[in-house]
């Protein structure tokens, strides 16, 4: 694998390759990233990865300069799964003036959840996404469900903006308890790690719970009265358990947008998502599951 820390030794080094598949991550790689590349493999060639981490996505009370930064390992883990470039750039490479030329995401998508919670955070990926796609100008790009927002607006900017690069859409990887793999899991005490399992626990019920609702003769009213229950419950009982819940909520998966009324209450044409952020001790945690 070459390691290239500039843009135009990238530039260079990739001239012909049309078929690339590209995953663009933060480092400290784990299981999960590695997936992530192997997904990469089955959809472009040569794989690009791309470790880069961004200041723009950090908000002021995030710790920037604690982030875990591992490249040594990192590239011993890329070299085992057959990577051709890996794109490490310095920062005053990516922004050698102060970046002020932004992707402004829709509010309606880019402030709830984790943009509420995280103010800035969409703007700042959004910007590095498309700045990196366009040094290592991929075929296709892989991000993983389990920042599903991300994932989300992402594919929403390719589309609005044309951006000529497929977005592949890789399931969570999770621990054998269900704890799905992050980067932020090294956080944890030994306790907190057994606890973790919770968030997941939670979601699992909460689909359940949906699913009965679903398939229950309750009219509809009713079935978004109880809806609501469960939300309110799941929060309840994570934060009764110690968690700091953000949020924990059932959403449309197209639009992220909570259930209008009840006749959007309908699971074979307009699925929904359960997304959860909560706070484990010092530890932001992020979850979703589909229904
Ligand atoms: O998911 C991540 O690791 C980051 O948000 C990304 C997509 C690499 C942009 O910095």
């Amino acid at each position: 694998m070459k390691v290239i820390h500039t843009i135009s030794e990238l530039r260079a080094h990739m001239r012909g390759h049309t078929r690339v598949a590209f995953v663009p991550t933060m480092g400290n790689l784990h299981e999960g990233h590695l997936e992530l590349i192997r997904t990469a493999k089955k959809h472009g060639n040569p794989v690009v990865v791309s470790i880069f981490v961004n200041r723009l996505q950090f908000t002021p009370n995030e710790d920037f300069d604690k982030y875990p930064r591992t490249l040594q390992a990192d590239i011993d883990k890329l070299n085992a799964e057959g990577v051709y470039v890996l794109f490490a750039p310095a920062e005053k490479e990516m922004y050698p003036e102060p970046q002020s030329y932004r992707i402004y995401p829709p509010t309606d998508i880019g402030d709830i959840l984790e943009g509420e919670f995280r103010p800035g955070f969409f703007n700042g990926v959004c910007t590095v996404v498309l700045k990196l796609f366009s040094c290592v100008q991929p075929l296709v790009a892989v991000f993983g469900k389990k920042d599903y927002q991300q994932l989300m607006l992402v594919r929403k900017m390719c589309s609005q903006l044309s951006i000529p690069v497929e977005i592949i859409a890789q399931d969570t990887v999770r621990a054998q308890n269900g704890l799905a793999l992050s980067s932020r899991n090294n956080y944890l005490t030994i306790e907190e790690k057994v606890k973790a399992i919770q968030l997941y626990q939670t979601l699992c019920k909460m689909r359940q719970d949906i699913l009965e609702v679903y398939n229950n003769h309750f009219d509809n009213i009713l079935k978004i009265k109880k809806i609501n229950a469960i939300e309110a419950n799941a929060k309840d009982y994570l934060n009764n358990e110690g968690w700091k819940v953000d949020y924990i909520s059932i959403r449309k998966q197209h639009d992220l947008q909570i259930l209008k009324n009840e006749d959007e209450f309908n699971l074979s044409l307009n699925p929904l998502v359960i997304l959860a952020a909560a706070k484990l001790g010092n530890t932001r945690l992020i979850d979703n599951l589909e229904v």
